[in-house]
C-alpha cells in the first residue's frame, strides 16, 4: 500500500523533480551567445588611402562620420541605386548627408551602416 501512495505521488509530480530517481535536470541551453559585430568598435583602423584602394562598385569601402564601411554587397540594395558608387574609395559622410535636398539619410539608413561597418576612420 506504501508503494503504491508514493507511485502516485510519483506520478502526479512535475517531471525532473526527483522523485528518488537520479536524473539530474537538464542543464540549461547556452545562453551566453550575444550577437555581437564582426568588428569591435576602434579595433581596426583605416586611412583614407586604406579606404581609396576600394573605389569601385565591385570592391567599395566608403567612410562616413569617421567610420569605415565595406558596402560592396549593399550597392545592388541600395534605394538610391548605383549614386552611392560615387562615395566608392572616399569620405562620403557629406554626400550621405546632402540626399534629398540636405535632409540625409534615414535612421534606418544609418542602422543599415551597422552591417558593413569594418572599422574605424585613422
Ligand atoms: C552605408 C552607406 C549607405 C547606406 C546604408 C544607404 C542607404 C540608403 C537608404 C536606406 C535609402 C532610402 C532612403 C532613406 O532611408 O534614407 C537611400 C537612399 C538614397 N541614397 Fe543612400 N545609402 C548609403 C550611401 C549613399 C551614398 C554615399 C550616396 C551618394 C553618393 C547615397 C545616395 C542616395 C540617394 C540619392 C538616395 C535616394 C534618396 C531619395 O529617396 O530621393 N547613399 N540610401
Amino acid at each position: 500500500m506504501k508503494k503504491m501512495i508514493f507511485a502516485l505521488i510519483c506520478g502526479l509530480m512535475v517531471v525532473g523533480a526527483g522523485c528518488g530517481s537520479a536524473s539530474a535536470p537538464t542543464p540549461a541551453a547556452n545562453t551566453n551567445q550575444q550577437p555581437s559585430p564582426a568588428v569591435t568598435p576602434g579595433s581596426k583602423t583605416y586611412s583614407l588611402s586604406d579606404v581609396a584602394a576600394h573605389s569601385i562598385a565591385s570592391d567599395c569601402w566608403m567612410a562616413i562620420s569617421g567610420k569605415v564601411y565595406d558596402v560592396t554587397s549593399y550597392i545592388p540594395n541600395h534605394p538610391g541605386g548605383d549614386k552611392m558608387v560615387a562615395g566608392c574609395g572616399k569620405d562620403a559622410t557629406s554626400m550621405f548627408d546632402r540626399i534629398k535636398g540636405g535632409k540625409g539619410h534615414s535612421d534606418y539608413a544609418k542602422s543599415l551602416e551597422t552591417d558593413y561597418y569594418i572599422g574605424d576612420l585613422k
